[in-house]
């Protein structure tokens, strides 16, 4: 049964991202688990907090659930044009210590969601870069990019537009049969 960590770049609330994400985890085949992991208390990347005191617990807690996955789903809005600070932080934060044996070769499904017209088209772009120094193996069977998102969450930030889970859920269902 393969397990699949998801993470959402956003801290908000009401995050479209994390609403996406639930709806992933809602929409995957049976047999498949999406376990929804925490980055609020990721704390901003230090040097010389990391020299002095090593990983923090949530770091080392994402990276064990990383190393136990079969896959990783990031699901990751868009700051101007490019990868949202939180979620690169918590990236960066991973690829510590022994991180990058934990990204290395992991199958990697990235989708995103944004209330503008262009739905994270840019901000995707940005992490090609990141996800290939982590030497992962990013999914390239199919894409995701949700605009318009005001109009397809609810104001707690659940999925309500059918058209796009149908859409998640063949998605997922393609990625998951690589695995
Ligand atoms: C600093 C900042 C920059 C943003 N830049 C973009 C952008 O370049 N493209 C875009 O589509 N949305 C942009 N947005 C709007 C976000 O897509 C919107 O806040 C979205 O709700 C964030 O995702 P979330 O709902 O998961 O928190 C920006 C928002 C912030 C706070």
């Amino acid at each position: 049964m393969p397990t699949i960590l998801g993470l959402s770049g956003s801290l908000r609330k009401a995050s479209f991202n994390a609403g996406l994400l639930r709806a992933a985890r809602d929409v995957a085949p049976d047999g498949t688990s999406i376990e929804i992991g925490e980055i609020h208390d990721v704390p901003l990347y230090d040097a010389d907090d990391e020299k002095a005191n090593g990983l923090p617990e949530a770091v080392k807690r994402l990276q064990s659930r990383l190393d136990a996955a079969d896959a990783l789903l990031m699901v990751s809005p868009e700051y101007n044009k490019s990868i949202p600070g939180v979620f690169k932080n918590t990236i960066d934060w991973m690829s510590r210590g022994d991180g990058l044996k934990y990204f290395t070769g992991k199958p990697v499904m990235l989708i995103g969601a944004s209330p503008s017209g262009f739905g994270t088209i840019l901000g995707q772009n940005a992490w090609l870069p990141v996800l290939r120094t982590l030497r992962t193996r990013l999914w390239t069977g199919g894409q995701l990019m949700v605009s318009g998102a005001g109009d397809k969450f609810d104001e707690d930030g659940n999925l309500t537009d059918g058209e796009t889970r149908d859409q998640l859920r063949k998605l997922i269902a393609e990625f998951v049969k690589t695995l």
